[in-house]
Order: structure tokens, then sequence, then C-alpha cells
């Protein structure tokens, strides 16, 4: 059998270890190699010989993956399957067909290198890696996502050291690396070459357990024999590893980061540990560290950059975890594999819960009924432990890490219980997870995917329906719960997370979740026109794909936050400010751990979207859990029950803001960063709603239908002008282009419903002094269901008022997307400002990171760049819009209740029918829609659909809008 159609871990590497920073000599080797790609496995190895010349051969950057270092497709293409195998299922065997791509780097030793061993690290190279170093072979590596290291002292030499690297896009390690994401070969992660020093640190091995009852830690260093610990921090001269010290500490969470720098040395080698030290245990069902129940506001993350695929470097990891805890993350599973090495470090330093991953998915099986699925399959045990070991051997010092997991579904099999025994024999400090096997069989906690929010709610009061076996059900029924994946963030949306934090708060068991996912793993293209745009699976021609479902991450590739971030931040804030009756308002510090040193408070009070007061309080000094009622500042406040309430305050709502901010700059945030926020309305809504009416709309007695008009109207009575400006004359529309949690059942009905070909028949225009009054029947082809349509249109000098009357007619089955106006102007009315929620997008179940103000706009800007284009920038709750040109002129619209508006260059339909954001081209109009309602977002792109309160259904509706030209 050829090695890279075998069911073996590889030959050749040495004994896996934890790789810490050490004063040891070390060569980067990353940097401009040969490269040579081929399309068959099978090409003698000749480049491997010194003497070869490879002056013919491309040059190659490495870290790379070979397919994004030219982006014509001579290198061939990126692939995106994300269950489905790519190739034929037939374990070990892979395509004859099996691009292969031959690296080679010439390097001298520096000066001063010193002699003895060394080691060659290779920190990942998907899938399969054959090396030979001077012509030696070191042996052949499986484990994209793993580390392999090669003894190579006795080969080096001082100048003219050729490296031959052989990399097989396709090998047997391919059948256990099914994970959702593009399919990239290459050496994809560091080369290093690493001097041993006789006498010097082989692995290194740290405990640092922390115990909250007596706040002592306990610190022991497993290395050589010999080596001694240094740490003025913490008192520590010289002494000897290997032994547990006890001592006071600061102890490590994710919220209070706190790290000692500890120096373990020999004679020969010295090195500096991050030493975190916390305990994780599983008590009373609960998920703790340090004594704490701990509740994960997490994400998924691959590791994803637009231009280079896996490749990432430390900027964008930083960045990474710089924008997770700028919006209140605080926990990162590793999906689906161990990330490059640094990513933890920077987890450690900035404090993140991270659940380890080991690289193993075989989902593609269950598209063969699991037919020889590797877990089950003794001829895989050794490769599936190997690659167990591996992860945790290289990370286990890190206190970030709180989990290990055993893969991503890779269905059930005894080589799970192998794994898991491997790494409890080489950790018993922390709980495995593995969400594949309901049973829980070799796992501390009991986590689903996707679980909907009944089914949270039930495993919350432990009620989920029980396993056939009762000992594995009492032992399940006994753990704490986790969503290791919910909330899809897809496109538009995820809708519903604030109904799942509240049942997360609600159940000790519930440790709340990690999102899917973080990044959308769009690769930055260009049109032929070069017009830049992401790609996702098919754009490659590939002959099985899976489309966009690739970009179903919380930021754009670019790391743009997407509104779905926007929202999961306020909906997971760690504090928590409400209302609190008349002049006050309670604070609730909502962290596991952290207290509110650190914060302040900023409040404001807002008049009809302006600001007429505001200030800073202290924050009140809460421990975790604690939670105080603070005064507001109405004594300084005009109107709210301060000073007089000025005219201009009787015009309009009033509202409180409070904001907890950062007082001092962190490590991932400056002064002045929001944490968290609360608003509120400061005077009674009925008397907001008169004054609203009164100050801005139109006085119903004058109201009628005279000449000479603002207003013109054809003789359907559709109004198509007003106040000089040329318009597309409004008219009922129930179509939104559908988004990606519309796509996979919602919109089938739609279509099927007929709802993006509504047409509009007159019944009668009747005109008298009051009023025109317009009746009309909207439907679709081939279906008896429409809506009965009067639209009463009045004036007042220029103003136009639209009472709106709707009533279902024949038998509706689906709900509507929409319910609403659209109407066109003229493309020049591209500046917006308006009232009401904003500043980003908001749908009735993504609402909560949307606030009440006074906000503008342009059009453009209020577009959301979804990958996939779709349904997108709607604002809330708008009291009134002015949509203008340049000079101001324009249309202002009213609502006499809060609509939902959105404007657009393009239709819903062209919206609909893009692909791409470079599909969508600004035509002669912007589209405004004026909606009484559309329906929520939910998150069944891969979860549940929206929730019924959100939902939108064809009901005898009433709403009224006041056109006025604005001049
Ligand atoms: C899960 C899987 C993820 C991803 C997600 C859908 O089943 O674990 O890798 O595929 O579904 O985007």
């Amino acid at each position: 059998m050829r090695y890279l159609e075998t069911f073996s871990t590889g030959y050749g590497a040495l004994p896996p270890r934890a790789n810490p920073a050490t004063d040891a000599a070390r060569l980067s080797l990353n940097g401009t190699w040969r490269f040579r790609l081929t399309p068959t496995a099978d090409t003698p190895a000749d480049f491997a010989d010194p003497a070869f010349s490879d002056s013919g051969w491309d040059e190659i950057a490495v870290p790379s993956h070979w397919p994004l270092q030219r982006r014509d497709g001579s290198w061939g293409n990126p692939i995106y399957t994300n269950v489905r195998y790519p190739i034929p299922v037939d374990p070990p065997y892979v395509p004859t067909e099996n691009p292969t791509g031959d690296h080679r780097l010439t390097f001298d030793l520096p000066g001063g290198w010193p002699g003895g061993d060394a080691l060659l690290r290779f920190e990942g190279i998907d899938s399969c890696g054959r090396i030979w170093l001077n012509g030696t072979e070191l042996g052949v590596t499986f484990g994209s996502r793993l580390p392999s290291e090669f003894a190579v002292g006795h080969l080096l030499r001082p100048t003219g050291n050729v490296l031959a690297v052989r990399v097989h896009q396709w090998s047997a390690g391919t059948y256990v690396e099914d994970q959702d994401m593009w399919w990239l070969p290459g050496i994809f992660r560091d080369v290093t070459l690493l001097a041993r020093p006789d006498g010097g640190l082989t692995d290194v091995r740290v405990h640092a357990g922390y115990d909250h009852r007596t706040g002592l830690g306990t610190l022991r260093v497993d290395t050589v024999e010999g080596a001694v610990l240094t740490c003025p921090e913490l008192g520590l001269s010289a002494a000897p590893a290997g032994f547990a010290i006890e001592l006071p500490v600061t102890p490590w969470t994710a919220e209070t980061p706190h790290l000692y720098r500890v120096e373990v040395a020999t004679g020969a080698e010295r090195a500096v540990v991050a030493v975190g030290f916390r305990t994780v245990v599983i008590e009373d069902g609960l998920f703790k560290v340090n004594g704490r129940a701990v509740l994960f506001r997490g994400v998924n993350r691959h590791e994803f950059d637009p231009d280079h695929g896996r490749v990432v470097s430390e900027e964008l990891m930083r960045t990474d975890l710089v924008l997770m805890k700028q919006h209140n993350i605080n926990a990162v599973r590793a999906s689906h594999y161990p990330p490059h090495p640094r990513f933890l470090d920077l987890c450690d330093e900035l404090g993140m819960w991270v659940i380890d991953e080991c690289d193993l998915e075989t989902h593609g099986f269950g598209e063969n009924d699991w037919r020889r699925n590797p877990t089950a399959d003794p001829a895989w045990r050794d490769a599936l432990v190997d690659r167990a070991v591996r992860m945790v051997a290289r990370d286990r010092n890190h206190p970030s890490i709180v989990m290990w997991s055993l893969g991503n579904e890779a269905g059930v099999g005894d080589n799970l219980g192998h794994m898991a025994a491997a790494i409890r024999a080489l950790d018993d400090t922390r709980p495995l997870h593995y969400e594949g096997d309901r049973e829980c069989r070799h796992t501390d906690v009991y986590s689903r995917m996707y679980a909907d929010h009944a089914e949270v709610e039930l495993i919350g009061r432990g009620e989920e329906p029980p396993l056939d076996d009762p000992e594995l059900d009492a032992r399940r029924r006994a753990m704490p719960f986790l969503q290791c994946e919910y909330a899809h963030a897809m496109g538009n949306g995820p809708g519903g997370l604030h109904e799942y934090q509240q049942l997360f708060e609600r159940y000790d068991r519930l440790h709340g979740g990690f999102v899917w996912e973080w990044i959308d793993h769009g690769i930055r293209s260009r049109t032929a026109d070069g017009r830049e745009f992401h790609a996702y699976g098919g754009d490659f021609g590939e002959e099985l794909h899976d489309g966009n479902f690739i970009c179903d991450g919380l930021v754009f590739p670019d790391r743009t936050p997407s509104p779905g971030l926007l929202e999961y931040k306020k909906v997971i804030e760690p504090v928590r400010i409400t209302e609190a009756g008349p002049g006050a308002f309670t604070v609730a510090n909502r962290h596991d751990f952290a207290d509110l040193t650190g914060l302040t408070l900023c409040w404001t009070y807002e008049i009809g979207g302006i600001e007429h007061a505001a200030g800073e309080l202290p924050c009140p000094q809460l421990a975790a859990g604690e939670s105080a009622t603070v005064a507001l500042p109405v004594a300084e406040v005009p109107g709210a029950g301060g000073g007089a309430l000025t005219e201009s305050a009787a015009a309009g709502e009033s509202w409180w803001t409070l904001r907890a901010v950062l007082a001092a700059d962190t490590a991932w945030a400056g002064a002045g960063h929001e944490i968290a926020w609360g608003q509120w309305p400061a005077v009674d809504a009925s008397v907001v709603n008169g004054v609203e009416a009164a100050g801005s709309a139109l006085d119903e007695a004058e109201a009628g239908f005279g000449a000479p008009r603002a207003a013109r109207f054809d003789e359907r009575g559709r109004l198509m002008e007003l106040g000089g400006i040329g318009l597309v004359a409004p008219r009922i529309d129930l179509w939104r282009a559908p988004t990606d949690n519309d796509t996979h059942a919602l919109a089938a009905q739609w279509r099927h419903a007929g709802l993006h070909r509504v047409h509009e028949r007159t019944i009668d225009v009747i005109a008298d002094r009051d009023a025109l009054l317009v009746r009309t029947r909207v439907a679709p082809a081939a279906t008896d269901a429409g809506l009965l349509v009067t639209y009463r249109w009045s004036e007042a000098g220029d103003v136009l008022r639209l009472q709106l009357d709707i009533t279902p007619d024949g038998v509706w089955t689906v709900p509507l997307p929409r319910l609403g106006l659209r109407l066109g102007l003229p493309a020049g009315y591209d500046q917006v400002e308006w009232f009401g929620r904003g500043p980003g997008e908001g749908y009735a179940d993504t609402r909560l990171a949307t606030r009440v103000g006074r906000f503008t706009s342009t059009v453009d800007a209020m577009q959301t760049p979804y990958v996939y284009p779709q349904e997108n920038g709607s604002r809330l709750d708008v009291r009134w819009a002015n949509v203008t040109d340049a000079t101001g002129a324009g249309l202002r619209i009213d609502g006499r209740s809060p609509f939902q508006f959105t404007a657009r260059r393009w239709t819903s339909e062209q919206l609909d029918a893009a692909r791409h954001l470079t599909d969508l081209v600004p035509g002669a109009h912007v589209w405004v829609n004026v909606d009484l309602a559309q329906h929520g977002i939910g998150s069944n792109s891969c979860g549940p659909a929206v929730l019924p309160g959100h939902e939108l259904h064809a009901a005898p509706a009433a709403f009224t809008v006041v056109f006025t030209p604005l001049r």
C-alpha cells in the first residue's frame, strides 16, 4: 500500500510535545520556496536529491495553500463542500488525480548556529507530507492541523541544506478531515528549525490549579531532571521543577486573565511559560472554573483569511480575538481542529475560554449510512488516537483551554473511546466534549448543536426525552449542557438569540453556547472587469459544492462586524442596565468573575432624538452576580422632573440612554469602549404619541381633497408626483429577497404562493372633496388568496396623507415576507435622516442592538453587504424619515404608528436575482419601503425557524402614512 493510502499515523516523527518559547536557537524556514505542481502522486521524487536542479520551478510562499497562490486556476482551485467528500468514499484510497505539490528550499544555517541536535518542526501540512532533508527521508505526516517534528541534527550542514517536501491534496487523512470548509492543500503553517541543546528542556508540562476556598494555587512543572523555576512575581527563585508548590496567587479566568511568566531553566536552555492558575471541575451537574459556574458566550472559529485561506497571520489572530472581546464574547470553540498555536497564546493573554477540538471529522460517511466510518473501524484506531495525543501534548499548558473535544461530526464508534482514554491519560484536568454521540458515552458534558428553544428549555429543566439505556440516561441527565453550535449566522440573522440567552440565564444546567460561526469564509476575488467580490462554493467550477453555506459568520470575510455580531454583543452583554421605576435604574453584573471596577456609566437624555442633557455617573462597584439600583440624575434634566419642559421638548419623545463604558484602556479596547447599555422612554407613551402626532403630521380637520394639489395622481389613482418629485407610485409590497434563513423552507413556499409576482387590480377610483379613494385587490396568479386594499388619500396644503386598509381575501396558508408600501424616487434622493431605531438594521427578532434615536445616513451606507445578496438594511420603529437629495429637497414620511423602513438602489426582485454583490447595479431610482411589518428572521438555514411571536401573517391591517415634500 502506498504511504498516502494507509491507515497509519505516518512515520518518522518524534513523540509529540509542547513547544515553549526558549532561548535555544531557532530558524524560521518560512519564506519563498521553489514549487512544482504535478497532477498525480506518482511523479518520481527526484527533487529530494540535493543535486537536483529546481531552477526551472516556480516560486511559492510558505506557508500557503497553492491554489490561492495563483488565482488564474493554473495551480488548481479551492473546492467547497460541507458534508460530502469531493472524492469517492473508498478509504484509504484516493483518486489517481491527486494534485501534488513539490516544495523545495535551500537554506544555510545562520552564523553561530550551535551544532548538535536539531528538530525540524512543521505546524501544519494539508493533507499529507513526505519530507526529505539533504536527500535523506525524514518521514510522512498526516493530521493537517497538527504538528510533526523530525530529528535532523545529524543531517544539517552549514550551507546548502536542501529541504524537500512533497504534499498530496488527497490522502487517507482526507477521510478524517471532512470539516465544513474549503479543501485547500499546502504547507499552510510555519516551518521551523529548532536547535536542541544537550541537557535542554525536551518537553515542559505545566500543572497550575487554583483552590478558590483557600486562594492558593498549586504549581508543578514536569520537565527534565534538574530544571529550576523562577518567577519573581510568585516569589520563586530557582525552585526545583517537578514538585508541587502551593502559594497564594491571583487566579486566571477568561474575564481576569492573570498570567505569571515562569522561567523554566536548565544549564543549557531557558523557557518562559505563561502560567494561569485555574481549576476546572464538573460538580453538582455544573461546569465550574475556580468554584463558579461559567456561562459560555461563545463562537465557533475556523481559521480563515479571505486571501490566504487557513494561513492566518498573528495580526489577524489578534484582530479576531480583539473583535470578540469587544463584542462581549468570552469563549471560542476551535472548530474543528487545533488552531495555530499562537492563537492559544493570545487566548491566554487576552482571556477566552477555549474548547480545543481534535482534527477529526468524518461527516461524509453519514451520506453512506455511516458504513466504514473511521471512528468505528479498528483499522483507524492508532491514527485517531495519534491525533488526540498530538493535540493534547501540544496544547495542554494553556490555561485558556477548559475542555478537549474529540472532534466534530464523526458518528459513533469505539475509536472515540480510545481517543478519550488517551486524552484522559495525558490530562485529567479538563472535561471531554464530543457532540456527535447523543449518549455521551465518552464525554463529561452534554452538548448539542442547533437544538431549538423548546428542546433547550427541556434540557434546562432536566426533562429531555430519556435515552434507551437507563444507566447512560442517568449519566447524561447529571451533566451540564452546552450548545457547541447554535444560532447559525448565515446571511441576515441569526434571529432568536435573545430567547436562547433568556433560557441560558434561567436554567443553571445550561452553560450557554457557541454561535456558528465567527467568519464568512468568502475568498476575495475579482470579476472580469476588476470589481472585488467574495467567492463561495461553485465559484470555482467545482463539480460538487455547497454554495454559500461557507458564508455563515458573524463577521464578513474582511472582519467587518455584521449586524448579527452587534445583536449578539447586546444579547450577551455582561452588564445589564434596565429601568427601575421612575427616576431610577438597575445595574446588574452578569459576569461570572469580574467586578465592575473599570466601568463608568454615561447617560443621555434625548428629546426627539436630540440630546438635551448628558453626563457621567460612577458605576456601582458590584461583585459578579450582584445588582444595585441607582437614581437617575433627574434634577439636571429639563422636562424629566428637573427643569421646565421647554417648547422643543414638548415636540418629541424623550428617552434615557445609559451606557456602561470602559473607564480606562484595556488590552483589547480603549477607554470609552461600550460594554453594555439600556434605554427606556422618559415620558409615558400615550403622552408621547399625542405630542408626536400634533407636532409633525396632518391635522385631520383640515384634510380634504381639493385643487390645486401638490400631488398628481393618474387615472388609476396612483400617486405619480408629489411636490414636483416624479415617483414610481406607492403600491402594496409583499416581497423580500429571501434571506439565507428564509431560503431553505420558507422561500420555496413564498415562491410557490407567488408572493414575488403579485399584481394589483384596480376595483374603483372615487374622488370627492374629502378624499381620493382607491380600492384594489392585490394577488398573484394561480391562487385565490389576495388582499383587498383601500387607499384613502387626503391633503392639506402640501401635505398628503394616506390611510391604508388591508383585508385578506381567500385562503392564506403562508406567512408574508413583508406587508407595506413600496415607492420609487429619482436616484438623486439618496440621503436619509430618520427618527426611530438605528443606527443599524433590525428585524422583529434581531432588534436588540438597535436603539431609538435620530440618525443620518445615505442609501448606500444603509445596505448591509451580506456576501450572498438578500433582504437587508431595514430600520425598525421609524417615526419619520426624510429622503432627500444633497440640497435637502425630497420627501418626509411620517407614520401615525412606527413603521419599518428600507431604502435601496435596486428592487427586492433585483436583490433576489443577484448572486454576488457585484450583480447589484444602481438604477434610476431609490426604492423605499414603508412597511407595517416584516416576517422575522430566525436561523432556519441550520436551526429553528422564526419563533411564532415574530411571524407575519395576512390579517386585517390599517396604517397611516403622511408624505410631506421638503424643499
Ligand atoms: C454543523 C457543523 C459545522 C457546520 C454547520 C453548518 O453541523 O458541525 O461544521 O457545517 O453545521 O454551517
